[in-house]
């Protein structure tokens, strides 16, 4: 699977890690960086990158991950198309993708071990969008207000 990731300085211990194990699994992992840890650098640079390559279509899922992961996900989920997952255990991993057919996974470093990340990793890029009719009413529910604040924001301009 195509899968687009990145980190602020806050997430690299943890990115490096999830683009290594990714990786030697087959997957085909495009890094946006950062690639340097030690630079106080800023989320939703990362965030941005990510999701518009799998707005795209570079990419099915991205990972973007920060210190706490809130402000990679309050940033992801700014983009059109985008519905980003900030995920503490691996239950929210999976059904994000199968109920939600969320396609960005947040993560904080900082919060939730790495071994637990990593599990929450497997679980989300493992998981599939069910398709079923109640989360097909759902998820066009939440693009209904998607669409509406976007043609709200063209007549403001
Ligand atoms: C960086 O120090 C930190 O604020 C950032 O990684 C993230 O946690 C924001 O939500």
């Amino acid at each position: 699977m195509k899968i687009a990731v990145g980190a602020d300085h806050g997430g690299y211990p943890l990115n490096v890690r999830i683009v290594a194990e990714l990786r030697a699994v087959g997957h085909a992992v495009e890094d946006f960086g950062t690639r340097d840890g030690a630079r106080g650098d800023d989320y939703p640079d990362y965030a941005r990158r990510v999701g518009e390559a799998v707005r795209e279509g570079g990419a099915e899922v991205g990972i973007v991950v920060c210190g706490s992961g809130v402000g990679a996900s309050v940033a992801a989920n700014k983009l059109r198309g985008v519905r980003a997952a900030l995920c503490s255990d691996t239950y929210s991993a999976h059904q994000s993708r199968e109920h939600d057919d969320c396609n960005v996974l947040c993560l904080g470093a900082r919060v939730t071990g790495e071994e637990l990340a990593m599990e929450i990793v497997r679980a989300f890029v493992g998981a599939r969008f069910t398709g079923e009719e109640r989360h097909l009413r759902r998820l066009a529910k939440v693009l209904d207000i998607e669409r509406a604040e976007t043609s709200k924001a063209n007549d403001e301009v």
